[in-house]
């Protein structure tokens, strides 16, 4: 999300008084990125834009950093149930629909990795293990809108921190997701396959998109 975006503009422009700290803080939220020093109606300024087409790549990666740089890691496994389900929802887990079950699972998991923006939880995983050998990654979700920002590695490398010298570390990825865990260092298992018996309807819904 963007000024422009927002205003369904091809240009904004924002004139900030130099010292005013506040309100770089907002046009730079809004992606507006700083051009030059202009002088106007007697004052010095500080000229801020974001035009259709040319600004949007520079800005994007500013607010990308923006918001990494804001984003808080917890691993509490008790998690407040609206957000939970609220996170579940947006990325279209049917988990969702059994909200006692999802929330007992989360803290029955040995190790929950929640991510955090602005209060409001943006991305978990969590990890089931026998403590010795084997572990298995249940979950791994970030909201849409703050995907591709290094949420999912981050918590992934938080959730491994755990069980790095473990005999397996083991979890079913969907198509899609495939090749951010190849990223990781997750490999196909070749000569096993994964099975099992499923009672949920998002990975039909998944493979349709
Ligand atoms: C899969 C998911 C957790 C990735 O989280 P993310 O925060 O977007 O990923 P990151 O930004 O940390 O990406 C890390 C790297 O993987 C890449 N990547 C992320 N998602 C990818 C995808 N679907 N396909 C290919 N590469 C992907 C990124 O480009 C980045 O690469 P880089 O290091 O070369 O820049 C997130 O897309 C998601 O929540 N998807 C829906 C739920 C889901 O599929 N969960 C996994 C269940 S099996």
């Amino acid at each position: 999300m963007n000024a422009l975006s927002l205003a369904n503009l091809d240009r904004v422009i924002a004139l900030l008084l130099p010292d005013n700290q506040a309100s770089k803080r907002v046009v730079e939220k809004a992606n507006l990125h700083y051009q030059k020093q202009v002088h106007i109606f007697s004052l010095d300024a500080l000229y801020y834009s974001i035009v259709q087409g040319q600004d949007t790549i520079t800005a994007s990666s500013v607010s990308v950093a923006m918001v990494s740089e804001e984003v808080e890691y917890r691993d509490e496994v008790e998690l407040p149930r609206n957000q939970v389900i609220n996170l579940y929802c947006q990325c279209g887990w049917s988990s969702a629909d059994k909200p006692d079950a999802l929330l007992l699972a989360l803290s029955n998991s040995q190790t929950v990795v929640s991510a955090w923006h602005q209060n409001s939880l943006i991305g978990l995983g969590n990890a089931i293990s026998d403590k010795a050998l084997v572990v298995y990654y249940s979950h791994l979700l970030v909201l849409p809108s703050y995907r591709n920002m290094g949420i999912g590695r981050e918590i992934m490398k938080r959730l491994q921190s755990h069980y790095t010298d473990f005999h397996q570390q083991i979890l079913l990825a969907i198509d899609s997701a495939a090749p951010f865990y190849e990223k990781l260092g997750f490999k196909y298992s070749h000569g096993v396959r994964a099975m099992w018996i499923y009672d949920g309807r998002d990975i039909d819904a998944a493979q349709k998109h």
